[in-house]
């Protein structure tokens, strides 16, 4: 069985979690679903094998592997399944790049897996079981515009909301395709560690969050930029309070050069992971103005994607 998932960009982030095991966020995020970005996983039942054999990108990496086995020995253990399978699963997105692969990478496995096991579960449960394994991903379930409530280990979930704007765009410019230096889950232990300036977070990205609503509902991408980057910058002063940084020289060569084309009149806002590069947010008519002005990067633009989907071939 082969399923596709798409990358997603959060407005709203999530960063930190009440319960690691569960991986239950202390606060709700909102993203959006893009349409370039995605991860292709076959998963096969094989009766013959005496463990799983996985492949991502063409190699049998064990330290990625481990991941994958150990979402599958949960998945199986919840549905009390004995097979080993195995796994072939291709990116089209640089791993752990802050290019969110992990959200893609897991909510494909998800549905995979659980269809190779022949189990049909709903959109919530595949969001849920993708959640155990990396908390964006329960939002990569759902395409377009999505929240991820903070609930309990039930109703922590992934809902689409209903946002109909197909000129809404975001931008990724292609900083640098190296690794991170530092994962996401151990820089947010250690941001959560920082009780004074986490509180604060938490409460500032509820209204950040009830705030970035409005302003879609409203389709108003003036609104929309600022709050998403005051929030990415939020969180990045957070993750910098613990000598973390994902922010390279060039990251902030091209905030600074999408500072400028604000002051030229271009709606170009942005925000940031957990990594160097930079996505611009933003809407169809700027777009070209946006690519042009950044000639030196490669740039992908991107549209909103769809649900996370079985693929047949
Ligand atoms: O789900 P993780 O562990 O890859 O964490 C992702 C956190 C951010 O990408 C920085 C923010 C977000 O909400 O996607």
């Amino acid at each position: 069985m082969k399923a596709r998932a798409y990358v997603n960009f959060a407005l709203i982030k999530y960063w930190g979690k009440k319960n690691e095991k569960l991986r239950l966020p202390f606060q709700a995020s909102l993203s959006f679903t893009i349409d370039k970005l995605f991860t292709d996983t076959k998963v096969t039942v094989n009766k013959k094998l005496i463990k799983d054999k996985i492949t991502i990108n063409g190699i049998s990496d064990e330290r990625l592997n481990k991941r994958v086995i150990q979402h599958l020995n949960l998945i199986r253990s919840k549905y009390n399944i004995k097979d080993y399978v195995e796994v072939t699963s291709v990116n089209n997105v640089p791993t752990s790049a802050g290019l969110a692969s992990s959200a893609s990478s897991f909510a494909a496995l998800t549905l995979a897996a659980t269809k190779a096991f022949n189990l049909n579960l709903s959109k919530e449960e595949l969001s849920r079981l993708s959640r155990y394994a990396s908390g964006s991903a329960s939002r990569s379930i759902f395409g377009n515009f999505a929240i991820w409530d903070i609930g309990d280990d039930k109703t922590s979930i992934a809902r689409p909301i209903d946002i109909n704007w197909p000129e809404f765009k975001i931008i990724v410019l292609m900083i640098d395709k190296s690794k991170k230096p530092a994962s996401s889950t151990d820089a947010m232990k250690e941001s959560v560690e920082n009780k004074l300036l986490y509180d604060e977070w938490v409460k500032q990205s509820k209204i950040d969050l009830d705030k970035m609503l409005i302003a879609l509902n409203n389709k108003d991408i003036k609104s929309v930029g600022e709050i998403a980057e005051k929030n990415a910058n939020h969180m990045h002063d957070l993750i910098e309070s613990t000598g973390i940084t994902y922010k390279t020289k060039e990251s902030l060569k091209a905030i600074d050069k999408i500072h400028e084309l604000r002051t030229k009149g271009v709606l170009a806002y942005y925000t940031m992971d957990a990594g160097p590069n930079i996505k611009i947010i933003t809407i169809d008519s700027e777009v070209n103005k946006i690519v042009d002005y950044f000639n030196e990067y490669e740039t992908i633009v991107c549209s909103k994607g769809k649900d996370a989907h079985i693929v047949l071939n």
